[in-house]
């Protein structure tokens, strides 16, 4: 009978899906869950690439199980270490006493840093080959997609990039995992918003990594996450290059809080004439309501950022700040920004919004807007004209 974890030859997918967990990392929201994808290769030396969340070791020994039997797995490989992948490192290790863990060096610290196991341990540095049988397995470096050891295994009989997070999205799967058997739609949006959320800092390293594998024959992508992709390679492989050049579409994204209404007013002036100047992809979020999840994976998504905020205990309106934490932590490049701010006795919103304007060393836009306790006229026509600024700015790069 034909066995459904199959993905091609004797490589199959052993992974589970998290639709129980709110945040990822704690943090980012996983409204479709998440799937900790592993896979095993079922050849003279059977290899296991990455595990689970630990939550999930019995429904993975389980999927083991079913393809292997009571064989023993002779090698983990570990493409990646963090928990979400390694959480059942000692498991595996107790249920398999013999099995050699393959890494790199800085794998190795790791393993016993986080989980406590030393013994034998195969150490795999650029280039290097494992063979499994009839399975070559190559080892690629790809430091920081998405922490320091992070590596890719190419199976070289078979086509098949095991990728670690790279090539990731959120989103568990429902029933089948391989992009040619599957709705893929929800997908897309959910390989944005994980790039953006997770591994939106490493634009360098995946840039790195992306021409490291340039020319390699892949036939199959098997990220840690999302679906295994086999129709869409070229363009999952678009996606993680445009984003990790900070390549983006036309498009505004106005951010802003406001406690009483009054800054509001001036992003939705703001916004009304960036849709009257043409744009038609213009996003709103008020950070009070807005997960920055969202926030981030659209600031990626579109060049033009306008961002305002009431002035807040002499700063700036607290999840305003941590916008612009998450712009300047994931070291966003080519945007054009515009700002405008309030207050009610003493403005400093607009000031702090000029620092980080000069940190971000985004492209200005416009004259930044300050506004006295409420719209007037003057504050109305100079929000227009920050609008406008920024329509005129972006019409500019249209071929
Ligand atoms: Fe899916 Fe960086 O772990």
């Amino acid at each position: 009978m034909e066995q459904k974890s199959r993905i091609k030859g004797n490589v199959h997918y052993v992974g589970v899906n998290d639709r129980n967990k709110h945040r990822f990392e704690a943090l980012w929201p996983l409204p479709h869950g998440v799937s900790y994808n592993s896979y095993l290769i079922d050849d003279e030396m059977v290899a296991l690439i990455d595990t689970v969340d630990i939550c999930y070791f019995e429904i993975f020994l389980d999927k083991i199980k079913r393809v292997i039997g009571e064989r023993p797995i002779n090698y983990l490989i570990i493409n990646h270490m963090e928990p979400d992948h390694s959480g059942s490192l000692r498991l595996i290790k107790q249920q398999y006493p013999d099995i050699v863990i393959v890494g790199n060096k800085h794998t190795q610290g790791m393993v016993e840093g986080f989980y406590g196991i030393v013994g034998e341990y195969y150490q795999v540095n650029e280039g290097d080959y494992l063979l499994l049988g009839k399975h070559k397995l190559k080892f690629y470096m790809t430091p920081m997609v998405h922490w320091p050891e992070t590596m890719m295994t190419f199976d070289e009989t078979e086509g098949m990039l095991f990728s670690g997070d790279g090539f990731g999205a959120f989103g568990a799967l429902h029933g089948g995992f391989l992009d040619t058997q599957i709705n893929t739609d929800l997908y897309w949006r959910e390989m944005e918003r994980y790039y953006s959320n997770i591994v939106g800092k490493y634009g360098g390293p995946v840039q790195k990594a992306l021409q490291k594998l340039k020319g390699l024959p892949i036939s199959v992508i098997c990220s840690t996450h999302g679906p295994v992709w086999m129709d869409n390679i070229a363009h999952v492989v678009d996606i993680y290059d445009r984003m990790s050049r900070y390549d983006a579409d036309e498009g505004v994204v106005v951010v802003y809080g406001s406690m009483y209404g009054n800054t509001e007013r001036m992003a939705e002036v703001v916004a009304e004439e960036l849709s009257a100047q043409g744009i038609r992809n213009v996003v709103m979020h008020n950070v009070a309501k807005s997960d920055g999840s969202y926030i981030i994976a659209d600031i990626f998504r579109y060049r033009g950022l306008i961002i305002g905020s009431p002035t807040y205990n002499n700063r700036l309106f607290p999840e305003v700040e941590y916008v612009l934490d998450m712009i300047l932590g994931r070291d966003m490049k080519r945007r054009y920004l515009g700002y405008f701010g309030s207050f009610t006795w003493a403005g400093t919103a607009v000031r702090h919004l000029a620092d980080f304007a000069e940190k971000s060393r985004f492209e200005i836009v416009g004259e930044p807007v300050e506004m006295k306790q409420a719209m007037k006229e003057l504050v109305y026509t100079q929000c227009e004209n920050l609008g406008r600024a920024m329509a005129e700015r972006l019409k500019k790069d249209r071929a």
